[in-house]
């Protein structure tokens, strides 16, 4: 009984940080994504080696004629789904399906199962006593730790020692896909974006009360070699041209920089960062194609894809702080 307690109270542990560190590693283009992947990676192992407890448990409260016994099945598939996809992904013996890849079947599946998650929990009465956090539970809690870290690091050594893909992934988990050849770079959006089709004869690039057109901006050759890393699970690096905002935005004052796609997705960056970002026209010596942005699309350094702004019409200084923004864009 007391163990079917701990069980539970260690898989909320575990899914809650497997689901912070999933976030936290998409909130970075930088190194800290490795950290964040390691602990997330450990929590879902340790989740994984905990199923056979929980299956007892499960199997209880199934001899139980208790309503949304279902919606507890849907949870578990859920799980496991999301499990099964992120090992897919991580070791690469399955990347993609049709329009979706596994890592998004991995944080889409997480992501349905999160009002389910609540459900469960709140609707069963987990009574705790204070042995259970007790130092023996802490210490047993340890072990589960240190042996899911330990079964994470011999995945990944079964991965390089099998030679499976997995073992060419970026620190952030993608795969490269299209370097330096942007035919064959994917297309891809944050959420719900679709291709809008644009006419350059109309389309101008509003910034700070004027406007340039399509012609304006092909005047500039700024270019830098770039790479974009999708949270879709692949990234691919490609040498972009086009120009550089501090070039566009000289002598603006404010502190946050805000660009707005023809589809009214949107991000804002600190005035700072102007000097990094590029606004570019043309990637791989050719013109972009509009998956990729036509007729200008934002090249941002070392932060993940759903920053690079497409199809941009305009960018506007203000005196917002760059941070006053949902963490991950809402649409
Ligand atoms: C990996 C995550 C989890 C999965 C897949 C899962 C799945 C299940 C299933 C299939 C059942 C049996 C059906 C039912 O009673 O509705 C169940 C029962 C139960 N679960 Fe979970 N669960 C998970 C996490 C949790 C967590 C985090 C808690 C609480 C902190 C929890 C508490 C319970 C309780 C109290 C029962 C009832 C046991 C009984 O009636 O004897 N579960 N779970
Ligand atoms: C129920 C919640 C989740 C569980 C149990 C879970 C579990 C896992 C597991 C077991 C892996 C494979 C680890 C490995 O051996 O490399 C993984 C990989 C990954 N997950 Fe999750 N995950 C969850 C939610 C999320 C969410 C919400 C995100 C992002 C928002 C996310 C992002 C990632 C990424 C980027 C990887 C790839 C790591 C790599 O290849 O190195 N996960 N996850």
């Amino acid at each position: 009984m007391r163990l079917g307690a701990r069980t539970n109270l260690a898989l909320l542990v575990l899914l809650a940080t497997a689901f912070l560190t999933g976030w936290l590693a998409f909130a970075y283009g930088t190194m800290p994504a490795r950290w964040s992947l390691v602990l997330h990676a450990s929590s879902g192992v340790a989740i994984l080696l905990l199923l056979p407890w929980k299956s007892v448990i499960a199997r209880r409260g199934l001899a139980r004629p208790r309503p949304g016994r279902r919606l507890s099945m849907l949870f578990s598939a859920l799980v496991i789904v999301s499990l099964a996809a992120g090992l897919a992904h991580s070791t690469g013996v399955w990347l993609w399906s049709g329009p979706l890849t596994a890592m998004e079947v991995h944080v889409g599946a997480a992501l349905i199962a999160v009002p389910l998650a609540v459900w469960h929990v709140v609707s069963r009465k987990v009574r705790l006593r204070p042995t259970d956090l007790s130092r023996r539970t802490f210490l047993r809690g340890a072990a589960v730790l240190a042996g899911a870290v330990a079964a994470y690091g011999s995945t990944e050594l079964v991965v390089r020692a099998a030679g499976l893909p997995g073992r060419d992934r970026r620190f952030t988990g993608s795969y490269e896909a299209g370097s330096f050849q942007p035919e064959a770079m994917p297309v891809s959006s944050w959420m719900f974006d679709a291709i809008p089709g644009i006419d350059v004869s109309t389309w101008r690039l509003a910034l700070a009360g004027e406007e340039l057109t399509h012609a304006d901006l092909l005047s500039f050759d700024d270019s830098l070699t770039a790479t974009l890393d999708c949270t879709g699970g692949f990234y691919s690096t490609q040498d972009w041209s086009g120009v550089r905002l501090d070039r566009l935005l000289k002598g603006s004052k404010g502190s946050s920089i805000r660009v707005i796609s023809r589809t009214g997705y949107d991000r804002r960056f600190p005035l700072e960062e102007a000097g990094r970002l590029l606004l570019a026209t043309r990637f791989g010596g050719r013109q972009l194609d509009a998956g990729h942005g036509y007729p200008a699309r934002l090249v941002a350094p070392d932060r993940r894809g759903f920053w690079w702004v497409k199809w941009v019409v305009s960018i506007e200084v203000d005196d917002q702080p760059y941070w006053w923004q949902s963490p991950y864009p809402l649409q």
